[in-house]
């Protein structure tokens, strides 16, 4: 074994982070953490990894667990898709593969939602299958370790496989893999790194030739793209309720949620709504932004309050023209913030009443 790799194993050994799914490993609890634990920090993922485990301690329960439940679950660590594909995948190991987890790398990537990453650390950690994972933190260590620039190529990443291939471990391909992101969580840090107590010092070209600030150089950003988007908030007076969607597709595409329109559908929204007079329509003056991956949002409200005496089929019937999907949810506004899954919908939902409820009134007659 590589002389580095076995000082990185002791020191693994001797100060690996006390995690709550290294206690006991099991596959269900290794595969939600890993889930949880992309694009997401430690901090953040302990206190929902707990309760997610209390609540859902089967991947039977996960299967048939309701969405309601599982968005609470999720609430706060973001990226909800990667809850949906963990149900999914939950569902497909139940009802196909008899509730028995996938033992291999190979098979793992045949799960609904599962990604290289995750079947790599199942594999790993569980099964002691030679197969490495990256993440930041390992691209950071590898980086370093071999002086190397190019590490968000195509091929700089197979240049970092390799290279990983050649050291990881037979015998403990898991530690191996965890030790890695612990070094470049707690060792190798981006900034300030502690490279006198790294287990690979002696053998770091990063170290040795004084360049640890520019490896791994900055990851290239995509260019952001502005958008505008109009968030339709149904309201009925009357009742204090709100019109919520599934959203089918488009942004944040199968979350929960007020419609949205594009700025191209805009006019014929417009059209829709106001030739018809049960639909008292009105655009409101505030904006708000957010940020989806490299979308720069800017959000306003096309607000609606619906009369009265419009029945249910009238309103899907506006819905269908619309193109929005079926059926609509009608929540009332105490209960609306709890059933939001994404920070957008709040946003909207702040500005909304922000304007509607100007001098007290909970009315949108008195907009400007
Ligand atoms: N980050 C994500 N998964 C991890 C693991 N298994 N060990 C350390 N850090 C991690």
């Amino acid at each position: 074994m590589d002389r580095g790799v076995r000082q990185l194993l002791a020191w693994y050994d001797r100060d690996c982070r006390s995690l709550p799914w290294r206690q006991r490993v099991t596959v269900y609890h290794t595969w939600i953490c890993e889930v949880m634990s992309q694009q997401t920090t430690l901090a953040v993922v302990l206190p929902k990894f707990a309760e997610f485990i209390q609540q859902l301690p089967t991947v039977d329960d996960l299967a048939t667990c309701d969405e309601e439940k599982l968005r609470s679950l999720w609430a706060g660590l973001g990226y909800y898709a990667r809850a949906r594909n963990l149900k999914k995948g939950a569902e497909f190991i139940v009802s196909h593969l008899n509730g028995c987890f996938p033992q291999t790398y190979r098979e793992w990537l045949q799960i609904p939602g599962c990604g290289d990453y995750t079947a790599a650390a199942i594999a790993s950690i569980c099964f002691n299958e030679q197969v490495s994972c990256i993440d930041g933190n390992v691209v950071r260590v590898v980086s370093r370790l071999l002086a190397l620039q190019d590490v968000w190529s195509a091929a700089g990443r197979s240049r970092i496989l390799d290279y990983l291939r050649q050291i990881i471990p037979s015998d403990r391909p898991g530690d191996f893999n965890q030790a890695m992101m612990d070094l470049g969580a707690t060792i190798c840090r981006k900034t300030k790194p502690c490279c006198d107590a790294c287990p690979f010092q002696m053998q770091c070209l990063a170290f040795a030739n004084n360049c640890i600030e520019v490896c791994p150089p900055k990851k290239p950003r995509r260019a952001v793209v502005d958008i505008e988007l109009f968030v339709l908030i149904f309201w009925h007076r009357e009742t204090d309720t709100f019109a919520i969607a599934n959203r089918k597709s488009g942004f944040l595409a199968k979350t929960l949620g007020f419609p949205l329109i594009q700025s191209d559908r805009l006019p014929e929204t417009k059209s829709i709504l106001t030739s018809n007079p049960h639909f008292y329509l009105i655009e409101l003056p505030g904006k708000f932004t957010h940020r989806i991956t490299h979308h720069r949002i800017s959000g306003k409200i096309l607000a609606s309050q619906i009369d009265n005496n419009l029945n249910d089929d009238a309103i899907a019937s506006v819905g269908q023209k619309l193109g929005l999907s079926q059926p609509l949810h009608w929540i009332n506004r105490i209960d609306l913030e709890t059933k939001f899954a994404t920070a957008l919908d709040k946003k909207a939902f702040q500005l909304f009443q922000k304007y509607s409820s100007v001098n007290s009134i909970k009315t949108l007659d008195v907009l400007p």
